[in-house]
């Protein structure tokens, strides 16, 4: 029988923790039997001893066990789920769901609202007047089932131990230990039920992890875990050192969706998306290859399978398909005020981190937990890391319903970074792993 000083000591000795340990620490914390000073003892010592393979296996398995478990048996044939660990302007989920759906795979997503300086898919849909992500387990997978893909709104009850642990991480100086991190991504991914996982490690100035060899120990984290558990789990590590496509803002970014949709998307969303869609049609078994699915993915664009697909989709949760033809329905902000260069060069950076605050600011994303979203604001840049531009070019529309503060037009500045010498396009794709 375990007890939390000795799973304390232990790991403060630099032991390894067994099973039942780690099974007794997160029973006892869902059950409110474990005082904050124990758990945020124990979390620090694992912060800096770190948790081993197997050990990292058994938190994320006790911790998707600690609340409800999505049955997704009813959907015929394997499930798909993607995860992004989080970018500023990332609209991939948009994208990728009906391309993948429009080439035979079944997405069944969980997702999120909008996190600190990062958007949230389910925000971004709600741009369509009416759509709705609160539908039944039942609903979910009838829909999948029927369309292809389904979004639905993150239960209360999934994973109430990393609710409890994230919550004290985050005033403990916790947060940052790969085990921790991906034990508490993965635990979330399992319990949604899904067959075969892609996700999305974003390193870079907008991201949790701030370079490459970050992202891949990361993500080689939480793919040994996805092995743990049976499941198809591949990653793809890509750049967050500047915003994905040039929108930003919910239905800014829902028109730039639709784009891509079409054929007409920015370069880097495109690219992203045909990838991921590519790599999680050859997970579900419905391709041999990359190269195949690719030229699936791609036909799904140039037929219009995959916007027709979308319009399926926003139509069967609720929202209205029409704005999806005529985008200048959604929703629009009142004003659109042009942001200069402020000197002639290269453009050395566009920082995502303060791009994401500012468009917070705006009312793109929540201050307080009860803030309500303006759909219509955000920024749409006119230029890319790499760019020349010339003093006075337009390289960014404001899109906003306020006076604009000066706090926006700081955080600009200070996001768009001009230089006299040339710069490297970033590459935005660095590698898969699996
Ligand atoms: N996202 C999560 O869900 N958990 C973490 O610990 C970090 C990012």
């Amino acid at each position: 029988m375990s007890n939390m000083l000795e799973i304390i000591i232990k790991k403060r000795d630099k032991q390894n923790l067994t099973h039942e340990d780690i099974a007794f620490w997160i029973k006892e914390l869902v059950a409110q039997k474990v005082p904050d000073y124990q758990s945020s003892a124990l979390l620090m010592a694992i912060v800096l001893n770190g948790l081993n393979e197997q050990e990292t296996a058994w938190l994320t398995h006790e911790m998707m066990h600690s609340g409800e478990v999505v049955d997704l048996s009813s959907i015929e044939g394997l499930t798909n789920d993607k995860h992004s660990t989080g970018g500023v302007g990332d609209k991939t989920s948009l994208v990728l769901a009906p391309l993948v759906a429009a080439c035979g795979g079944k997405v069944a997503k969980m997702s999120g609202r909008g996190l600190g300086h990062t958007g949230g898919t389910i925000d971004k849909l709600e741009s369509f007047p009416g759509f709705s992500t609160e539908i039944s387990s039942l609903e979910f997978a009838r829909l999948v089932n029927e369309n292809g893909l389904a979004i639905m709104g993150q239960s209360k009850n999934l994973v109430p131990a990393d609710k409890l642990l994230y919550a004290l991480r985050d005033v403990t100086g916790t947060v940052p230990a790969i085990p921790l991190i991906a034990s508490s991504i993965m635990s979330k991914k399992l319990a949604a039920g899904s067959d075969a996982i892609l996700l999305d490690v974003k390193f870079g100035d907008g991201a949790f992890m701030k370079d490459v060899d970050q992202a891949r120990e990361l993500a080689m984290a939480m793919i040994s875990i996805g092995k743990h558990a049976n499941k198809n789990t591949k990653a793809i590590l890509s750049d967050m050192n500047q915003p994905l496509g040039f929108a930003i803002g919910n239905a800014l970014e829902v028109k730039e969706a639709i784009a891509t949709l079409q054929g007409h998307g920015p370069d880097d969303l495109t690219q992203l998306c045909v990838e991921a869609a590519s790599l999680m049609l050859v997970q579900s078994n419905h391709y041999d290859n990359v190269e195949l699915a690719k030229q699936a993915v791609l036909e799904a664009i140039s037929s219009g399978a995959a916007l027709k697909k979308f319009k399926t989709f926003i139509e069967a949760q609720g929202g209205d398909a029409h704005l999806v033809d005529d985008i200048s329905l959604l929703p629009q902000a009142k004003f659109i005020t042009p942001f200069y260069a402020s000197s002639t060069g290269t453009i050395q950076a566009i920082k995502a981190m303060p791009l994401g605050l500012a468009a917070s600011l705006l009312g793109a994303g929540r201050l307080t937990k009860d803030d309500v979203i303006k759909f219509g604001v955000g920024f749409v840049l006119k230029a890319k890391v790499g760019d020349n531009v010339n003093q006075g070019d337009v390289i960014c529309e404001i899109h906003h319903d306020d006076v604009l503060s000066d706090d926006v037009i700081q955080k600009l500045n200070d996001a768009i970074v001009i230089v006299q010498h040339d710069v490297e396009t970033p590459v935005l794709i660095h590698e898969i792993c699996e």
